[in-house]
């Protein structure tokens, strides 16, 4: 039928997303994400080595997942996108065997994404979003504000001095005794709307910096300190108010920089690029609901539009990855694997 079809898989950190999105106007067919937070949790932190165990054990079914629901099978596909970094090696290894094995057993166009690139791009499936847009990107493991002038062509203006802002979250979400699923800023945030923002008043980073960089090293050892002065033991209802208090003042905090960082980025890229029409605001940290409406009437004094995918859309997926995949494919960048190479994946 000529309908061109992009699966995209993802496997860089602890979710197996998988997606198979149409290439003519962005829709999604199918699509499935395994995750691993049971796995992780008694850790406290991600394990390079079980998450890669448990994607090898989700890749199969979550891709056959997709597929099903795309109601296609493997062939009728015209190419495959996988992300091949930046993520846990490890990780990524799976996603990237797993592509290069259906690409060579049936001829079908290779497409390597960068992960940051598909987080940025999803913004422009199906939506007015053109060339060039202003992006936040803010995660777990990212934090920076890029001008992206087109597929590949990026131009960054600042980035995190230590941790990620998606990490504070999680940090404060683990210090405060919240539930890590689905995940520890969510947490925060549900907590938050409960508490005071002004009880505390932590500084904000970065003040007397004119730049936009990103720190959240400072806040998150305030936080901490709070905590171990006002909170004694484990979470009980008689602490909760308190800890909806500290939940609510570092939010407050951390989106008070993003927002500072964001309006001077704004300033400067509109200068050099007169063009921009788009603020765009991607990676997991974009779910936050009070994030957004900040960040609207920020954009709106600016002259800009807020431009930020579904919450689904924000954290790790697989859809993204084909999207990107999507923009690739049109100008022409891909592989072909040649079959012996596909001989060699089956090994
Ligand atoms: O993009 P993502 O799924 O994975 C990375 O590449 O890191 O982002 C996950 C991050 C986590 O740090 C998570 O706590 C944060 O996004 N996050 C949030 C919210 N939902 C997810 N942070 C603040 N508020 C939220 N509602
Ligand atoms: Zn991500």
């Amino acid at each position: 039928n000529g309908e061109s079809l992009v699966l995209g898989i993802e496997s860089s950190c602890d979710d197996t997303g998988v997606a198979v999105v149409r290439a003519s106007d962005g829709a999604i067919l199918g699509q499935a994400i395994t995750g691993q937070v049971d796995i992780h949790a008694p850790w406290g932190g991600v394990v390079p080595k079980l998450a890669q165990e448990a994607h090898g054990r989700a890749m199969q079914s979550t891709v056959q997942a997709a597929l099903q629901q795309a109601g296609i099978s493997e062939e009728q596909l015209d190419g495959v996108a996988v992300t091949i970094g930046p993520g846990l090696s490890l990780c990524l290894q799976v996603g990237v065997h797993q592509a290069r094995r259906m690409a060579g057993q049936h001829s079908l166009k290779y497409i390597p994404v960068h992960h940051m690139e598909a987080h940025a791009l999803i913004a422009r499936a199906g939506t007015a979003v053109a060339f060039p847009f202003l992006c936040l990107l803010v995660s777990g493991g990212h934090n920076m504000l890029v001008v992206v002038e087109g597929v590949g062509s990026y131009t960054l203006l600042g980035s995190t001095l230590d941790d990620a802002v998606g990490e504070a979250f999680d940090k404060v979400a683990r210090l405060l005794g919240l539930q890590l699923d689905p995940s520890g800023g969510a947490a925060v945030e549900a907590l938050a709307r409960e508490g005071d923002d002004q009880r505390f008043r932590f500084s904000r980073p970065l003040v007397r910096k004119p730049n936009c960089n990103f720190s959240y090293a400072g806040l998150k050892t305030a936080v901490r300190l709070a905590i171990n002065a006002e909170l004694k033991g484990p979470p009980s209802e008689a602490d909760r108010q308190m800890r909806a208090d500290i939940a609510a003042s570092f939010q407050r905090v951390a989106l008070e920089h993003l927002e500072d960082r964001v309006a001077r980025a704004a300033g400067w890229a509109l200068e050099e690029w007169p063009g921009i029409k788009h603020l765009v605001v991607a990676g997991g940290v974009a779910a936050n609901q009070l994030l957004r409406s900040k960040l609207q009437a920020l954009a709106e004094k600016q002259g800009l539009e807020l431009a930020v995918p579904p919450p689904k859309l924000c954290t790790d997926n697989g859809v993204m990855v084909a999207w990107a995949g999507i923009e690739r494919m049109r100008l022409g960048l891909w592989e072909h694997l040649p079959a012996h190479d596909a001989a060699a994946e089956e090994e």
